[in-house]
C-alpha cells in the first residue's frame, strides 16, 4: 500500500474545528416551519445544528479552526507559507475570506479562497497536497468555513432544516518519507442547477436528484481510489464523507458491502456545514481518538457543481 501512494511525504500535522455557539434544535425550527423532529432525524440523520451571530463573519468562524489546527500542530501563523480557504459564503466579493483569515491570524503568507461548494475542501486539500509535492510550499493552512445561515431562506423547509454553520482546518506539512496524498477531483456534465445559491442566497435545492447523485459518486470514487491504489478496507482507518444525509452514506455503503463504523459520522450534532463539514469531522475524530499518527483516511465530498472530489492522506 505504502509504494502505491505518491514517494513525496505529505501529511496532516494538525486538525481542528469550531461552531458557533447558538444551537438550533429540531424542534426550534418546528415551531415556525411545517415541520418535525421525527421528519427531520429520520429522513436525514440531523438532530441540531449551530448558528452563527449576524456580526459573525466566515473568516470568524475560519480563525478559531485554524488557530486549533496551528496548536495541535505547534506551529506559530508565522510559520504558514500558504493559506486556502474552500467556501462558498465569503465574507466579501472581495478581499478574499483567506486575505482576511491572514489578517487575523497575523500571518503573512500568499492567501486565496477556493469555491466547489460541499466538495471545497478536498479540492482544497488535493491542490494544497500538490503544491507541497512541487517544493513551493512546506506549511499549507487548509480551511473548510461557511456561515450558510447568511444564504437560507427560513421559510422553506426543503433546505432550513439541513444546512449548519461552522468551520475545519488542518496543517498540511511536506514530510520525506511519509507517505503521500492521492486525489481524485471530478464534476458531472450537468446539474449546475440542481442546488444553487445566488452571491446573497437564497439556496434552492432539487433535493432528491442531489441525493441520488451523493449515492452514486460515493460509491464510484471510493471504489476509484480503492482500486487505483490497490487499498483493502483494513489499510483505511476511517473514511469520512461529506455529511449531507445520513441516509445517502448508508445506501453508499451498503451497496459497497462496507460497515457503516468505517465511516465518520456527526451530522447528528451539527448539519451539512458544506465545506466545513469534511474538516470538523475529521478534527472531531481525532479529538475522539478514532485515528492517530500514521493512519490513513479517505477523505470524500460531493455537492453542487455537481463537483466531487475523494482524497487519501496519512495522518502525521
Ligand atoms: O451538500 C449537499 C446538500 N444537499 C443535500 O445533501 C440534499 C440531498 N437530499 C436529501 O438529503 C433529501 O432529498 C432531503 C432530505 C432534502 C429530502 O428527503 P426525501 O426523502 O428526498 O424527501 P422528498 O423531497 O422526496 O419529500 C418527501 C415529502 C414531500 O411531501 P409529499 O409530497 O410526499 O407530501 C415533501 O414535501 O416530505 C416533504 N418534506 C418535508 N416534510 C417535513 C420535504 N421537506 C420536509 C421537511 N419536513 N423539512
Amino acid at each position: 500500500m505504502q509504494s502505491a501512494l505518491n514517494p513525496n511525504g505529505v501529511t496532516i500535522t494538525g486538525t481542528g474545528f469550531y461552531v458557533p455557539t447558538s444551537l438550533l434544535t429540531n424542534l426550534d425550527l418546528a415551531a415556525s416551519l411545517d415541520t418535525s423532529d421525527e421528519w427531520i432525524s429520520q429522513r436525514t440523520g440531523i438532530r441540531q445544528r449551530y448558528i452563527a451571530e449576524t456580526s459573525t463573519e466566515t473568516s470568524d468562524l475560519a480563525v478559531m479552526a485554524a488557530t486549533d489546527a496551528l496548536h495541535r500542530a505547534q506551529l506559530s501563523p508565522e510559520d504558514v507559507d500558504l493559506i486556502v480557504v474552500a467556501t462558498s459564503t465569503p465574507d466579501y466579493a472581495f478581499p478574499s475570506t483567506a486575505m482576511l483569515v491572514k489578517q487575523k491570524l497575523g500571518s503573512r503568507a500568499p492567501a486565496f479562497d477556493l469555491s466547489a461548494a460541499c466538495s471545497g475542501f478536498v479540492y482544497a486539500l488535493s491542490i494544497s497536497s500538490d503544491l507541497i509535492k512541487s517544493g513551493a510550499y512546506h506549511n499549507v493552512l487548509v480551511i473548510g468555513a461557511d456561515k450558510f445561515s447568511k444564504i437560507m431562506d427560513w421559510q422553506d423547509r426543503n433546505t432550513a432544516v439541513l444546512f449548519g454553520d461552522g468551520a475545519g482546518a488542518v496543517v498540511l506539512q511536506s514530510r520525506p518519507g511519509a507517505s503521500s496524498s492521492f486525489s481524485l477531483l471530478g464534476s458531472e456534465e450537468r446539474g449546475a442547477d440542481t442546488l444553487i445559491s445566488p452571491v446573497t442566497g437564497p439556496i434552492t435545492m432539487h433535493g432528491r436528484e442531489v441525493f441520488k447523485f451523493g449515492v452514486r459518486i460515493l460509491e464510484s470514487m471510493l471504489t476509484k481510489v480503492m482500486g487505483e491504489l490497490e487499498l483493502s478496507l483494513e489499510d483505511i482507518a476511517l473514511i469520512i464523507p461529506h455529511q449531507a444525509n445520513v441516509r445517502i452514506i448508508e445506501h453508499a455503503a451498503d451497496k459497497m458491502n462496507i460497515p457503516m463504523d468505517k465511516f465518520f459520522m456527526n451530522i447528528e450534532t451539527y448539519g451539512n456545514t458544506s465545506a466545513a463539514s469534511i474538516p470538523i469531522a475529521l478534527a472531531e475524530a481525532v479529538e475522539q481518538q478514532r485515528i492517530q499518527a500514521g493512519d490513513i483516511v479517505v477523505l470524500a465530498g460531493f455537492g453542487a457543481g455537481l463537483a466531487w472530489g475523494v482524497q487519501v492522506i496519512q495522518l502525521g
